[in-house]
């Protein structure tokens, strides 16, 4: 049995006022059974750390450099994260991917980074709109997955969150059926089971994109999927702790 994880992505939104009401709301919010997870901007982390401190409720960043230390200007260490108190980092963002040019392989170097620094990458796979209509996310999706086996090994991916995020459906209120998100995600745990049987049976899947307090039970009730990883919805803190309630 799976844990489910509803985790926040913030992206770049919000002030320290703001992200401090968040956190508060979220605090003494009715959070349901699910785990939950909140990744502010990096700039916030410390603070946000600070006040996530004693409670259940987890830190998580956006990215991770690849790199240990040393001339990396504007990175940031997983080792300087776990300072901040992160459980989590995402990796592969689509919008890292495709806005920042972050390659498999520079996304799976931080994947091991994150690893090594004792943090719980949640790895980030989707595909474009493109993608799907040519029918190829399948193959888009055992790419991105296959770069991390690749350099870190099958077992690491159990000791990681994957994020299945069609690129199509972020922010843009299109949200994948139950069906078309069940379908990538069975394919997911698939691809995984060919290589371990037991990292397959226990790695979360989440789904991200355009998940709402509306569209989340349906979603969350598909056999492969455990839990959300929410962008714009985690940032009001009604409909991030009905999403969580939804579990
Ligand atoms: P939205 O929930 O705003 O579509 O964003 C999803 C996402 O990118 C989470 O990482």
């Amino acid at each position: 049995m799976r844990d489910s994880l509803i985790a926040g992505n913030w992206k770049m939104n919000g002030d320290l006022a703001s992200a401090t009401a968040l956190v508060d709301a979220i605090l003494a919010g009715d959070r349901g059974a699910a785990e939950v997870a909140v990744c502010p901007p990096a700039v916030f982390l410390m603070k946000i750390g600070g006040m996530l401190d004693g409670s259940d409720v987890a830190l998580g960043a956006q990215n991770v450099c690849d790199r240990e230390s040393g001339a990396y200007t504007g990175e940031i260490s997983a080792a300087m994260l776990k300072e901040c108190g992160c459980r989590y980092v995402i990796v592969g963002h689509s919008e890292r991917r495709t806005l920042y040019g972050e390659s498999d392989a520079l996304v799976s170097a931080r994947f091991a980074m994150a690893l090594q620094a004792g943090l719980t990458p949640i790895l980030c796979v989707g595909e474009t709109l493109d993608e799907r209509e040519q029918g190829v996310t399948e193959s888009v999706v055992a790419r991105q997955l296959d770069a991390v086996v690749e350099r870190c090994g099958g077992d690491s991916l159990g000791a990681a969150v994957i994020a299945y995020e069609p690129v199509w459906a972020i922010g843009t209120g299109k949200v994948a059926t139950p069906e078309q998100a069940q379908a990538v995600h069975g394919f997911v745990r698939e691809r995984l089971a060919a290589l371990d049987a037991d990292v397959a049976a226990r790695v979360r899947i989440l789904y991200g994109g355009s998940m709402n307090p509306g569209n989340a039970a349906e979603l969350l009730a598909q056999a492969d999927i455990d839990g959300g990883l929410i962008g714009g919805a985690s940032l009001k803190a009604a409909d991030f702790l009905a999403i969580a309630q939804s579990v």
